[in-house]
């Protein structure tokens, strides 16, 4: 059960949980009462990032409820939760299909979509000055760029492809990749790279004043115009800051239950949700249930608001 994730820190640290406490067993029984809820947590035995594509609240247990949605489209919001979610053929990519969450039509400079590689899948590349940024949620894909090196990307890997950058992403089985995409806002001499990475080797960094662990996909330099956070809260956790901010936002809840307010509106949410956020809309969210809740989110940085739109 555990061989897949060998290289997960949070696997070994469970072996180490769990192995003690079954020496805690042999040798005398102390402090086993705690012991049941860990091997028990059934999402421990799952791959990471599984409820995203296997959400608590499918398709087809919706079915007897109809015209129910938890989904919202409000002027500087959306939930868009995944039983609302339309897949169709990606443009571009073969046995792919897509579910464009986050487009221009609801005021965003940028577009976030859900792609669903099939067995044999080859992805398109972006329009011209378009930039890309790749996360794997499920499954795994072959990154190969123009210099004809390859990349394996698994699940909790991203990439970053700059603009007019030739690349391409095979899948030999299946694999499920949120994808944002904006026309890069140029600098003068400033080029950006491509950026291939995971979550789990990003430093943590310091948020002061806040509780919630924070890591950067992207490097904070001038030349990248957004980077994509990842925040993990334990249950109870909550934003301090209620922020209201010019930056937009994407954000995929990959962990997790909570509420999250958007201005007026205070929305249960979990694993699989995407959230809109325009400029400006009061935002704040706190983890409830028993899980950590994890979310990536896309934020516009490093430009100045009257030079770039
Ligand atoms: C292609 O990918 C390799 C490995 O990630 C990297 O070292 C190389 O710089 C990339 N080529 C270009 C043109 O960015």
């Amino acid at each position: 059960m555990w061989s897949f994730s060998a290289h997960s820190h949070g696997a070994s640290l469970l072996i180490i949980i769990t192995t003690s406490s079954l020496l805690g067993v042999t040798f005398g029984g102390e402090g086993i009462c705690s012991a049941p809820s860990i091997i028990d947590s059934g999402a421990d035995s799952k791959p990471l990032y599984y409820k995203v594509t296997n959400p608590t609240l499918s398709p087809s247990h919706l079915q007897d409820l109809p015209g129910y949605t938890r989904s919202v489209y409000k002027r500087d919001h959306a939930l868009i939760t995944p039983e609302s979610q339309v897949f169709s053929p990606l443009p571009g990519w073969t046995k792919t299909l897509g579910a464009y969450l986050i487009t221009p039509a609801l005021g965003a400079h940028f577009v976030m979509y859900l792609a669903q590689m099939q067995e044999k899948s080859i992805s398109g590349l972006p329009p011209h000055d378009v930039e890309r940024f790749l996360f794997v949620v499920q499954g795994a894909v072959k990154l190969t760029n123009s210099s004809g090196i390859s990349e394996r990307l698994t699940v909790d890997s991203f990439a970053y492809l700059p603009p007019n950058f030739d690349h391409s992403m095979k899948c030999d089985s299946s694999a499920t990749l949120v994808v944002f995409e904006r026309r890069y806002a140029s600098l003068e001499n400033h080029h950006p790279k491509q950026i291939i990475g995971s979550t789990d080797k990003q430093p943590l960094l310091e948020t002061p004043g806040e509780i919630f662990q924070l890591r950067k996909l992207l490097p904070m330099s001038m030349v990248y115009d957004f980077n994509v956070h990842i925040m993990d809260f334990e249950p109870g956790e909550f934003l301090n800051v209620k922020e209201v901010h010019y930056n937009q936002h994407g954000l995929l809840l990959l962990e997790g239950q909570g509420i999250y307010r958007l201005g007026e509106n205070w929305y249960p949410v979990q694993s699989g949700d995407v959230i809109w956020m325009a400029p400006f809309v009061p935002q704040w969210y706190a983890a409830l249930g028993k899980t950590r809740s994890r979310y990536l989110l896309y934020k516009d940085t490093n430009r100045d608001p009257l030079d770039h739109k």
